[in-house]
């Protein structure tokens, strides 16, 4: 195998974090989801089309990788491939389905500002994704944003075959918020949308690794952007965690 590609799957296999069995599983009470969302929201949902726009913005003219950003943003943005709406949009609509208020979302200022009430190292996760989405070289802020951000810690088993995310009403059903926290299936649209087309776009991430040299000073500055990623999101994730009052269990 491509030696960049292993070592960003060993990078995606770490991406897990020991709180996420409460966060899927029932028993969290309404203001433990609730900072859990806000967090999730303010620090890369909300601005993910955004980030994937400062990346594209870089990409020099190799059209498989344009296109592919282009019809990623496009449908995160605007929802019309899924035949949806923007998925910040979708997310907010899934927020409503739980009982929360729009206004649980709404910056602290009118312009790009954060919900107020950030844990530090979100904020700073944040703030490291929209430098480094801007960043150089292109190929090191195009990794963040679709193998790391978007990626999961089934992207080796995807790949293989081992792995099929749940779709079609399946997906929405079985979503934990459907089935422990009471979220009408009608507001899980943005499970829907993700379902319809990001089964393409995992491959789409992947392959782009074809336009990235497989060793060298690029490939260590690919490789290492994603490990730096998957270190400042634990680090979030930690912070999250305490916020909501979850402890981690002894081994
Ligand atoms: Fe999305």
């Amino acid at each position: 195998m491509n030696p960049l590609a292993e070592r960003l799957l060993a990078t995606m296999d770490r991406k897990h974090h020991w709180a996420y069995p409460s966060l899927t599983g029932p028993g969290l009470d309404r203001g433990q989801l609730l900072v859990h969302f806000r967090h999730e929201y303010a620090t890369y949902v909300r601005d993910f089309p955004v980030l994937l726009a400062r990346a594209l913005g870089q990409v020099p003219p190799i059209e498989a990788v344009r296109v592919s950003l282009a019809e990623n943003l496009y449908e995160e943005q605007t929802g019309r491939l899924s035949g949806t709406a923007p998925h910040p949009e979708l997310f907010l609509r899934m927020m409503e389905g739980l009982g929360f208020s729009r206004r649980d979302f709404a910056s602290d200022d009118e312009g790009a500002g954060l919900v107020a009430g950030l844990v530090p190292e979100a904020r700073e996760y944040r703030d490291w994704l929209r430098l480094r989405s801007a960043g150089e070289p292109w190929q090191a802020a195009v990794a963040l944003l679709t193998i790391f951000v978007e990626g999961s810690v089934n992207e080796r088993a995807e790949l293989a075959g081992t792995f099929v995310r749940a779709h079609g009403p399946e997906a929405v059903l079985r979503h934990p918020l459907v089935v422990h926290y009471g979220c009408p299936p009608e507001a899980m649209e943005l499970t829907r949308a993700h379902a319809a087309v990001e089964g393409a776009h995992r491959g789409d991430a992947w392959r782009f690794l074809e336009h990235v040299p497989e060793s060298g000073p690029v490939a260590e500055i690919v490789a290492s952007t994603c490990e730096e990623g998957l270190t400042r999101w634990l680090a979030y994730r930690d912070a999250v965690a305490r916020q909501m009052g979850l402890v981690r269990k002894a081994a």
